[in-house]
């Protein structure tokens, strides 16, 4: 369903009953990308996956979009859909920068933490100038090009090469993203804070899930935060790069399932 949050037109999917999981997708992509995980876990979850402004059915606002900004979004549709209880915060590369900030923001609402594929730190100066160089790529020629220099790295590189359906279908998800979205996720990903002096206080319980072969983060950041979150735990997913849980949906679903019964046990 479509609710107006902060005056903007927001999409959000929401699937069974139970705990209260948030599904928190990445850039640039929408809840399609955990289409696996809710169709499992809302058989015994509360699976609430929304569109971030500017991707999938949400409508786009001027950037940028700060990761306060979207886990104010995400604060607010919980609260429309009357959820006050914690709950589980899974965010994956971009929707983890999300949920380092809710967490920090919103630190009582936070049962238990899912970070797949992120990293703590934030942006060097060259990943910020990339930013700008894919924002203005955007822009001025369009945001298929910048898709098809995304699409065979958020991929490992065997998907990529073996799995065209999912290929395709990972494209169609990038692609139903606006311009204006591209831009503001770029330009708010770039300003976002650094979360690594956050990890020492994490008190929740923690999941953190990284493909053996991702290409746009590397495993030792998983390996970093794991070493800092004191409650952590790190899983590896083999034959996956920068989407696990598309890539090798039945060993990751199963894995986050586990978490979180473990938490409500
Ligand atoms: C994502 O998958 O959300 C982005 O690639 C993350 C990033 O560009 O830092």
């Amino acid at each position: 369903m479509k609710i107006s949050i902060n005056q903007t037109q927001l999409y959000i999917e929401q699937n069974g009953s139970g705990p209260a999981l948030l599904l928190i997708h990445g850039y640039p992509l929408n809840r399609e990308m955990w289409r696996p995980q809710i169709s499992t876990l809302s058989a015994s979850f509360n699976v609430i996956a929304p569109d971030l402004r500017g991707h999938g059915d949400s409508d786009p606002s001027p950037g940028p979009y700060t990761m306060n900004m979207l886990a104010d979004d995400c604060a607010d549709m919980l609260r429309v859909f009357g959820i006050e209880e914690p709950v589980i915060v899974c965010g994956l590369s971009m929707g983890g920068y999300v949920a380092f900030a809710f967490q920090r923001k919103f630190p009582s609402k936070v049962a238990g933490l899912i970070l797949a594929a992120t990293r703590a730190g934030a942006d060097s100066p060259e990943a910020q100038v990339n930013r700008d160089k894919a924002a203005a790529l955007a822009v001025e020629k369009s945001i298929n090009v910048v898709i098809e220099g995304m699409l065979p790295l958020i991929l490992s590189p065997k998907t990529y090469e073996k799995r065209p359906q999912l290929v395709n279908k990972v494209e169609n998800i990038m692609g139903q993203t606006s311009l204006e979205g591209i831009v503001g996720a770029l330009m708010g990903m770039k300003l976002r804070p650094d979360s690594t002096p956050d990890l020492g206080q994490i008190d929740i319980p923690t999941l953190i899930l990284h493909g053996a072969d991702d290409q746009i983060i590397p495993l030792s950041e998983s390996e970093t935060m794991h070493a800092s979150i004191p409650n952590s735990q790190l899983e590896i997913i083999p034959d996956a790069g920068h989407l696990p849980n598309l890539e090798q949906p039945q060993l990751f679903t199963p894995i986050v399932q586990e978490f979180i019964q473990s938490i409500y046990k």
